[in-house]
């Protein structure tokens, strides 16, 4: 196995064809709530995933250990979209957060909040995006969380590809009208904004 990435709260290894997600414990954390907040997040990781694989483009679930606190999942041998990002014409760039946009209001309408979605959580393959990394994420029915999920993915988009955020974003909007409370949504999204300014 080999270690691809080691973030915050998981390492991440590759075994083949899958990636394998194992929470690693805090030793700034009680023992026993950081035990709880691994299971809990892996379980809920794990859940959220396999929820998503009927619906949108995901890595399929294999095996969810919860004594490890590992998930095994499909690698998705494509590239990460924010290392490709600058590499892709107006042309690819519009269809490509056309989609994304697409793909969050069919999230957003089975009530599922990412919480992260960033360009570092979307791997092209195949001419497809796939979202990953649902350590975050929850199922909620409500306005202000769909609303709250754009504002991120707009904040990170301006954090790391500056040039291209508002274009990107605009396209991601475009994408998102197929949602079914779009109109509510976007409502919400322009107060999260201005609440935002003035914190
Ligand atoms: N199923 C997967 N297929 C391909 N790459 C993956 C997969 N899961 C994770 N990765 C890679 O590992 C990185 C970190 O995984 P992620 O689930 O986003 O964990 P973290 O919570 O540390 O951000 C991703 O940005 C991606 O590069
Ligand atoms: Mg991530």
């Amino acid at each position: 196995m080999k270690l691809l990435k080691q973030g915050a709260e998981a390492k991440i290894f590759l075994d083949g064809n899958s990636i394998i997600k194992e929470r690693i414990s805090k030793s700034y954390r009680i023992k026993d709530i950081d035990k709880k907040l691994r299971l809990y997040r892996t379980r809920s990781e794990a859940k959220i995933l396999d929820k998503c694989s009927s619906i949108i483009n995901v890595p399929s679930l294999f095996n969810v250990d919860e004594i490890g606190m590992k998930i095994k999942m499909e690698f998705i041998n494509g590239k990460l979209l924010r290392d490709l990002l600058n590499d892709l014409n107006e042309e690819e760039k519009k269809e490509i957060f056309f989609y994304i946009g697409n793909e969050i209001a069919v999230l957003h309408d089975n009530n599922i909040i990412h919480q992260d979605l960033t360009t570092s959580n979307m791997v092209l393959f195949n001419k497809k995006v796939y979202f990953i990394d649902f350590g975050l994420s929850f199922i909620s029915d409500r306005v202000e969380d769909k609303a709250v999920d754009l504002h991120l993915l707009k904040q990170a988009l301006n954090a790391k590809h500056y040039l291209y955020a508002e274009e990107c974003f605009d396209n991601v909007l475009e994408g998102y009208r197929k949602s079914k409370n779009y109109s509510k949504i976007i409502e919400r999204l322009d107060k999260v904004e201005r609440r935002g300014k003035y914190k």
